[in-house]
């Protein structure tokens, strides 16, 4: 399973001998893998920066009904949808191909964190692909993963806009997803200091929950986002947390005050049932209480960034997750940071096949170890 990695290795040796004439051929074509959550994904991409295909099959309606996300539910959705979604992926990265899997030269799959049943099935597509294709296999940490959709940037796919340039070492990492917040300072690839994370609730998560309590549509993120547009953000004054750890994030006690105001803007008590308070309260107020929350949401996150990029100088900073398509995190951050982001396209901060191909591209590029395809196993609780 060393093949493409050894062929890469000749590449450079013969580039190394005849100068750029030769250059074409060095190419690293990775096919990306992702099934942690509720989206069946696949995207390749090459060499690190240019995006050729990047196909995204969500269950999120089935779910929505349901207020989130149902593992099992999950699971069976993306049995129907694996292969017809990598299909389309390699089909449509090299279209006029009489065999388009001929180019490309290993698969990168997500193999935690997330759902031990969803991440099952990436993972037993990959793996039965990479033996009976002969493909090199990389197992990708999926919280890592979100922080390559930010090196994407070239593709000739329409309605995508990427940043012209790759982020520079070392770099800060904002990580703000339904199941992470994290800040990461990376020296280089594949080295990296974590520098504080969530002690509770994750970002996203926090969005999600404020969005049931006012009735909001799953997912949360974009829906309260929707709705504070016609809300004043300064109408509530909700509390930030103060930890110990400078920056460590907990997002529970805003989620209690969200709801504890809700309760007390619905004239009952904190024995007011949830559920009933998306019936008690006007749009005014939830638009209100919407904006609220999620300026301080936002300004969490920002301020801890503007704290680590003061005390490590960073080259750069990106931002990665889900909550990194919120508008208001791009503006405070823009406005706040004394050196420009490059922020990459909405689609590839919430899940997405290209981010697992990117950094599969690196992970091969650097001759780390490849996966066993007759081993590599869901790792649900993986860490950073
Ligand atoms: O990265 P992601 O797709 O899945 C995980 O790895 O968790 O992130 C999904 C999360 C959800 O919690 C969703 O509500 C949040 O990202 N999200 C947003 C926005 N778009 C998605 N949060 C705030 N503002 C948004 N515009
Ligand atoms: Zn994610």
């Amino acid at each position: 399973m060393i093949l493409s990695t050894t062929s890469y290795a000749y590449c450079v040796f013969v580039k190394y001998v005849t100068g750029v004439v030769f250059a074409k051929i060095m190419v690293m074509r990775i096919l990306g893998i992702e099934s942690s959550c509720d989206e069946t994904a696949a995207a390749v991409v090459e060499d690190g920066h240019r995006l050729l295909s990047n196909v995204v099959a969500s269950s999120m309606d089935l779910h929505a009904v349901y207020g989130g996300v149902v593992p099992e539910i999950a699971a069976r959705s993306h049995i129907e949808s694996i292969m017809p979604v990598i299909d389309e992926a390699v089909r449509t990265a090299d279209p006029n191909a009489v065999d388009p899997w001929e180019s490309i030269n290993g698969i990168s799959v997500t193999y935690g964190a997330g759902l031990g049943g969803s991440l099952l099935v990436g993972i037993l597509a990959a793996r039965t692909i990479a033996i009976t294709k002969n493909k090199s296999l990389y197992g990708i940490n999926h919280v890592e993963g979100h922080v390559y959709a930010n090196f994407l940037t070239e593709t000739s796919l329409p309605g995508y806009t990427l940043p012209s340039v790759q982020p520079e070492f070392p770099l800060l990492a904002v990580i703000v997803s339904g199941g992470h917040s994290q800040l990461a300072l990376f020296q280089n690839h594949f080295d990296y200091t974590l520098l504080g994370q969530t002690r509770d609730d994750a970002t996203g998560e926090a969005f999600d929950k404020v969005a049931k309590i006012l009735g909001l549509p799953y997912p949360g993120g974009p829906s309260v986002s929707k709705k504070a547009l016609e809300g004043d953000a300064r109408a509530y004054m909700f509390p930030k947390a103060h930890l110990d750890e400078p920056y460590d994030f907990s997002f529970s006690g805003l989620k209690t005050a969200v709801l504890r105001l809700a309760q007390k803007e619905a004239g009952g008590d904190f024995t007011l049932p949830s559920t009933e308070l998306p019936h008690l309260l006007n749009d005014q107020q939830k638009a209100d209480i919407a904006a609220s929350f999620q300026r301080i949401a936002i300004e969490t996150i920002v301020d801890k960034a503007i704290l680590a990029f003061e005390e490590y100088g960073p080259k750069s900073v990106v931002i990665a997750g889900g909550v990194a398509a919120s508008p208001e995190l791009r503006r405070q951050l823009s406005e706040r940071l004394p050196i420009t982001i490059h922020y990459t396209d909405p689609k590839l901060c919430t899940d997405n096949g290209a981010m697992i191909a990117a950094l599969g591209c690196f992970t091969a590029l650097h001759r780390r170890p490849t996966a066993d395809p007759y081993r590599l196993a869901p790792a649900p609780n993986l860490s950073m």
